[in-house]
């Protein structure tokens, strides 16, 4: 007998999540989908005083999933679809088409910034460092924030979600990067030129998004970056995974207690940097040359 959906009751289901132990039909998991991103953008009033977006779309199942829920969201809050093309061979332009086919089917215009404008890309970056995912968030960050600020946009959104932001709170527990904690929360506020940022999917695990996307068939690469093949952080994640299984309530515990006793305890004890510009590009920086445009100094010097 095919188990029925824990809230209609009446349709097969087709999802089951075990941290919640419920059945869901396509129909009511889409609409509980849904419901927590809203439940979550209020929880932590991610939306005040914000009416326009930057939505940060890699093409992949996260941010597809939150782009789809967020598009006609709201009439008060413009929603402006951005992709950087960081130029991986076999993997990019995968990434941008899935970007440009969901933005059609939602009847929005991306904005798309290709990272061979700067005279480097990605594959460049991968010959000069081992390890290339952590430059990569460099340059992601960079662009998101200088693109919010040309298109004077109050607030960038991703779709990082609980796995990703378990594993990141995993490694700085396990090594006591006490910046790191205390700036891992739903939303960061705008300091500056800094532009705020959050985090609607926070709540999601990977396998929550990944059945929203399937279900709601939103084009979305599958594949996963060959530079972060057999990373650290994938390893990490397999590692919570397994832990998740024996005790399948492990991540949300670890978030909530995070978010409630140890993130607020540290932010208040933790200075940042004060931010200074950055004397080359004018950028915020916690340096005199901010970081982006060391990274592109040291690249295009051997490119
Ligand atoms: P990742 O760092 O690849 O785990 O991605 C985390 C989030 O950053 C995604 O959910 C997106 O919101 C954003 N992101 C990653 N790659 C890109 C990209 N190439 N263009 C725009 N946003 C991106
Ligand atoms: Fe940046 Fe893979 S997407 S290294
Ligand atoms: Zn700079």
């Amino acid at each position: 007998m095919p188990v029925k959906c824990s809230l209609c009751k009446d349709r097969n289901a087709v999802v089951h999540l075990e941290f919640s132990s419920m059945y869901y039909c396509e129909e009511c998991y889409s609409q509980y989908f849904i419901r927590k991103v809203r439940r979550t953008l209020e929880k932590y009033k991610m939306l005040e005083h914000t009416s326009r977006v930057l939505i940060a779309v890699s093409g992949g199942k996260d941010s597809s999933a939150l782009l789809a829920t967020l598009a006609g969201f709201s009439d008060d809050v413009e929603i402006l679809p951005f992709h950087i093309d960081l130029g991986i061979p076999g993997y990019s332009e995968k990434c941008r088409e899935a970007v440009e086919e969901l933005c059609k089917g939602l009847g929005l215009k991306p904005l798309i910034f290709k990272l061979e404008t700067e005279g480097f890309t990605m594959a460049d970056v991968a010959k000069k460092y081992k390890k290339p995912c952590s430059p990569c968030g460099t340059i992601k960050r960079y662009w998101m924030n200088k693109v919010s600020i040309e298109r004077k946009v109050d607030l960038v959104l991703t779709g990082h979600n609980l796995d990703d932001t378990i594993e990141v709170l995993f490694q700085a527990y396990l090594t006591g990067s006490v910046h790191t904690i205390a700036k891992t929360k739903p939303k960061l506020e705008r300091i500056g030129d800094l532009i705020g940022r959050a985090k609607p999917l926070i709540r999601h695990t990977d396998l929550e998004t990944l059945y929203f996307s399937s279900i709601n068939e939103l084009p979305f690469v599958v594949a996963e970056c060959p530079y972060s093949r057999g990373s650290r952080s994938i390893r990490r994640k397999k590692l919570i995974e397994k832990i998740a299984r024996d005790i399948p309530n492990f991540k949300h515990t670890f978030l909530s207690t995070h978010l409630k006793t140890f993130q607020p305890l540290l932010a208040e004890k933790t200075r940042l940097p004060p931010l200074r510009k950055c004397k080359r590009c004018g950028m915020p920086a916690s340096a005199e040359v901010c970081s982006y445009c060391k990274l592109k100094e040291r690249i295009l010097k051997h490119t």
